[in-house]
């Protein structure tokens, strides 16, 4: 089992977004395990194993009161860091067992992204520099569920060669089939990728792109970081710059969470549904791709052929399975 690697766990996951949790505790799963998530009186959110430690009722069932979570069977209420707060048949102010206290994880909230990380964290979440450019929004998208591996989801957010063919719906066009040559280059601090020239079709994405006609230019990088998160930048002659960060978390070996957060320096004219519909239909056309491949992506290279428009995702395997060796 992929998700079985003790080296994922100490890397970051996005689990949903911090909207999420106004309404309560959520359940998430990540790596094979479940989770209850919530926001604590602090404000911080709080991650635990979805296990009360009094009987295992799911503990995200329970409610969140003034911060605190509380148990939906007896009532043990949970604040800050999960600490046990309260016994209730204990009556008021009495000590509480020190194991009543949840075994929480590490939790960030970055990007309007909640964050986990059951281990140690050995990986960082990527910097993003436009979300502290005031000329650049970000737009969320929600967190959505796919059938399918992450391993298959990065391999495909680091491939071009689908899109006259996956994409034919949106902006893949016939100019697309041949994929020029690859150089790979640090592209940043946190991410490995690759720069490239692309004409795509716009005859639906003017919304997105900011511009009429058939077809516009885009300058592009595409990069990775470890284990799962790939992000693509699109820079318009007109000056617009288009950031789409995509991020795959595994549920599970072949169930995964989806969500991907744009920033642009649009004149933020335009409502962000608007703007973000071209990549929701984007996502759509790879997830129904995707969803029809099956099973985990090997991590064995000879599994699989490999060309030269697969060098990024090549290289991408190459060292998440070093991480994987630990
Ligand atoms: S199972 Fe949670 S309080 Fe009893
Ligand atoms: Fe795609």
């Amino acid at each position: 089992m992929l998700v079985d690697h003790p080296a994922l766990c100490d890397h970051w996951y996005v689990v949903a977004e911090g909207a999420d949790l106004a309404g309560g505790p959520i359940p998430v799963g990540l790596l094979g395990r479940a989770y209850v998530v919530w926001r604590a009186p602090s404000g911080e959110v709080v991650a635990a194993p979805d296990r009360c430690p009094h009987r295992e009722s799911p503990l995200s069932l329970g409610t969140v009161t003034g911060g605190c979570l509380i148990c939906p069977y007896h009532g043990w209420t949970f604040g800050d860091a999960g600490r046990c707060v309260e016994v209730p048949s204990s009556g008021p102010g009495r000590p509480v067992p020190p194991a009543a206290h949840l075994p929480v994880i590490h939790a960030q909230e970055r990007y309007g992204l909640v964050w986990l990380c059951p281990g140690t964290p050995v990986g960082t979440i990527p910097t993003i520099t436009a979300e502290n450019d005031r000329a650049y929004r970000r737009i969320n998208s929600g967190v959505d569920r796919w059938a399918t591996s992450a391993t298959r989801m990065t391999d495909n957010f680091l491939d071009i060669s689908h899109f006259p063919y996956v994409h034919a719906g949106t902006f893949g066009i016939e100019a697309n089939r041949e994929v020029p040559k690859i150089e790979l280059e640090q592209l940043d601090d946190d991410f490995y990728g690759y720069r490239y020239e692309v004409e795509v079709g716009n005859e639906k994405g003017a919304t997105a792109s900011g511009q009429v006609g058939a077809v516009v230019h885009r300058r592009m990088t595409t990069g990775f970081h470890l284990p799962f998160t790939v992000l693509s930048t699109i820079h318009y002659e007109t000056g617009l710059d288009h950031l789409i960060l995509l991020c795959s978390t595994p549920i599970d070996d072949v169930t995964s969470y989806f969500t991907f957060v744009i920033w642009r320096n649009d004149d933020f004219s335009v409502p962000a549904e608007e703007v973000i519909a071209f990549d929701r239909a984007i996502g759509a056309e790879d997830k129904a791709m995707l969803e029809r491949v099956g099973g985990v992506l090997p991590l064995d290279q000879t599994a699989t052929v490999s060309v030269q428009s697969d060098k990024p995702s090549v290289e991408w395997r190459r060292r998440l399975a070093a991480l994987l060796a630990g």
